[in-house]
């Protein structure tokens, strides 16, 4: 994140969109650096675009995003309350693993998406998002138990794509998703939710005064 200057996140979005840091921006069709509301409480952080989000740019826009929408409303969760980005902003090839030089070269991207969002919660899908702030650890181990870092809460879960393939895995993720609830109000509506509703309020006040 060193040689990266803070920005704003529709700047950083844009960097992102014109990366060639990485043999993969050879082969991807769009870039996938985020989305949601740059004000939220929580941040998901998941693997790698597949093919549905290299085509539409869009980060869980395939099965393993429908799977992420129920999860999150299983809490209460709207996907327009939290950000959803991934390790790496563009598709590996044939959606293999994510290789150490990719990760390292996306690596200040998320940093920074983490900076200017400051989440109180990010939610690790999988064991790529969850060893980048916890090397080592194994997270069929780790799963479900919240750690802090940076005074962040990290909560790891398993990526949804592989309850797709393991249905098994899925009461596990219902389970973990369960954790969210201590963490945060979910009855609190997003910061620019709250300005919104304020503007409306100022407006409504505003066409009283000359009724
Ligand atoms: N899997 C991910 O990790 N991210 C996506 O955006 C889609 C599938």
């Amino acid at each position: 994140m060193s040689n990266l200057e803070p920005i704003t996140i529709t700047a950083l979005e844009h960097t992102i969109s014109r990366c060639d840091k990485c043999s993969l921006s050879k082969s991807r069709n769009r870039t996938v650096p985020g989305e949601g509301d740059y004000n939220a409480q929580v941040m998901v952080v998941g693997e790698a675009p597949g093919s549905n989000e290299d085509k539409t740019g869009r980060p869980f826009a395939g099965r393993a995003g429908n799977l992420l929408n129920e999860l999150l409303s299983s809490v209460g969760i709207k996907r327009s309350q939290i950000y959803i980005t991934n390790m790496l902003k563009c598709r590996p090839p044939s959606n293999r693993d994510p290789q150490q030089t990719e990760i390292d070269s996306c690596e200040p991207y998320l940093a920074l998406q983490i900076s200017l969002i400051q989440p109180s919660v990010i939610i690790t899908l999988g064991r790529f998002s969850f060893s980048n702030f916890f090397p080592g650890i194994p997270l069929s181990k780790a799963r479900g138990i919240v750690r802090e870092w940076n005074g962040i809460k990290i909560l790891p879960v398993y990526h949804p794509a592989a309850a797709l393939y393991n249905p098994g895995l899925k009461p596990k993720l219902l389970q973990d998703f369960q954790k969210i609830t201590s963490l945060i109000n979910i009855n609190e509506s997003s910061a620019s939710e709250q300005s919104q509703m304020a503007d409306a309020t100022q407006l409504s006040l505003f066409d009283g005064h000359f009724e």
